[in-house]
């Protein structure tokens, strides 16, 4: 769900030109859409109607702090695995007592910190992690609040990178040893059980593992809540999107069963095979979305630079790159990629490439697109979720400016980077 659309041949965010927006601020931009977020968290809100649930946003997904804050009014918790989301979370106006704090890594510092903040709860990732947490608590006079993260070795079918929940993934602790870590956790005086946590993976487009893993670990979380008293049961995020036809309108390609592609995993769906294992738990059911909140909620926009006809191949080369959307690069992720203007008979088929110095920055390969031309604008299309915030300066290129539309307004929610901004404290120290 999204609201991206054609209206008078130029495609728009909610009520805003995107080719207005391109030509008043540059490219690249990436462009959020307010409504789409709301959109999506009320849909999964209503879909889980019934059931004792909380949502809590994984931050990670986008981070800027007027997209947290759009979530935050609507009532979302947060799923932060850092202590600068916290520190995110906290200047956008949010409750650290709504954060769960997720990773395999916490340092002392952010322990202390988030211990210091009042987080909801750490989602322990292992032994040692519990035994530093219970220290740190000790040495602060405090009784840190636990979750532990188990590991159902489940498959969740989805890119070996963002698969998290089979037993050779770094993530949580073996389904067959969590009891002992309970026991082990039940006996120490600076932490507080207070959950369960499970992740499998992310992008997942079938609703089959969910369920699997739902149905293998809701009992265990009913038994730790008899043992241990337990509060909530937390199952994660991974609520994949639809990448591929992003602009088709209505459900034609998608629900007939005749398209190779993408099936959409939606809120209804979901809910309708999980909250039935789920309801009579007698737990509170947290769940951590990232990419469904805001990956149809965003847009890339990006000025074709350059065609460059070779002997084997058309390139168009874009002022957009892998640095500033690594996800095609990184996990042979697709996005859907459409002119802002509506006025092509003529396609063709195509790379699309960045300036970066690597073969692997492109956005797409051998794509039959509309032919566009060098200083028209495009649209990577479903960029909300692990686009801006997996960016990085490779090759001093600055960060895209951020803009929040919603209805008419669109607004800078972080302004361009500058080239002094990257290398100011480069240049203090050679000045020193
Ligand atoms: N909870 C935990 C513990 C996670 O590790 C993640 C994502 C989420 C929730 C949110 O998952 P989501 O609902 O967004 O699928 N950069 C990759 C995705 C990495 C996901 C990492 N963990 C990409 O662009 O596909």
């Amino acid at each position: 769900m999204h609201q991206f659309s054609f209206k008078n041949e130029s495609l728009h965010c909610e009520d805003v030109d995107l080719a207005e927006l391109a030509s008043d601020h540059g490219t690249p931009l990436y462009v959020y859409s307010a409504g789409t977020i709301r959109q999506n968290y009320l849909a999964l809100e209503n879909a889980l109607d019934g059931l004792d649930h909380e949502i809590a946003y994984a931050v990670k997904a986008n981070s800027n702090l007027s997209v947290i804050n759009t979530v935050r009014e609507l009532g979302s918790g947060f799923d932060i695995v850092s202590g600068g989301e916290l520190y995110r979370v906290i200047k956008a106006g949010g409750d650290p007592g709504k954060c769960t704090f997720a990773g395999v890594g916490k340092t002392e510092e952010e322990i202390r910190y988030s211990i210091d903040a009042g987080i909801y709860c750490f989602n322990v990732e292992s032994e040692e992690e519990l035994v530093a947490i219970n220290s740190i608590a000790e040495t602060m006079g405090k009784v840190a609040p636990i979750a532990v993260r188990v590991n159902p070795n489940v498959d969740a079918k989805t890119h070996k990178y963002i698969s998290t929940g089979k037993s050779e993934n770094k993530f949580g602790v073996d389904f067959g040893l969590i009891e002992g870590v309970y026991e082990r956790a039940s006996k120490l005086a600076n932490v507080h059980l207070k959950g369960l946590q499970m992740h499998i993976g992310s992008q997942l487009t079938s609703v089959k593992p969910f369920l699997e893993a739902v149905e293998k670990v809701t009992p265990l979380a009913v038994s730790l809540k008899e043992k241990h008293n337990i509060e909530f049961f937390s199952i994660g995020g991974g609520i994949g999107i639809v990448y591929e036809d992003a602009l088709a309108s209505g459900p034609k390609k998608w629900w007939d069963g005749q398209s190779a592609g993408e099936r959409p995993l939606t809120p209804a769906l979901y809910a309708e095979k999980i909250v039935p294992v789920l309801k009579d738990s007698g737990l509170k059911i947290l769940l951590e979305p990232g990419r469904y909140m805001v990956g149809n909620a965003g847009v890339l926009l990006t000025k074709c630079l350059y065609e460059k006809k070779g002997t084997a191949k058309t390139f168009k080369i874009v002022d957009a790159a892998m640095n500033d959307l690594i996800r095609p690069a990184l996990y042979e992720g697709h996005h859907e990629i459409v002119p802002v203007k509506e006025k092509y008979n003529s396609t063709v088929k195509m790379d699309i490439v960045g300036p970066v110095c690597e073969s692997g920055d492109f956005f797409c390969q051998d794509r039959e697109l509309p032919d566009f031309q060098p200083n028209e604008v495009i649209a990577l299309m479903s960029a909300g979720a692990y686009g801006f915030v997996m960016a990085s300066n490779y090759n001093t290129r600055p960060f895209p400016a951020e803009i929040l539309v919603d209805g008419e307004d669109a607004k800078v929610i972080k302004p361009r980077q500058v080239l002094e901004e990257i290398i100011e404290d480069e240049l203090d120290a050679l000045e020193e």
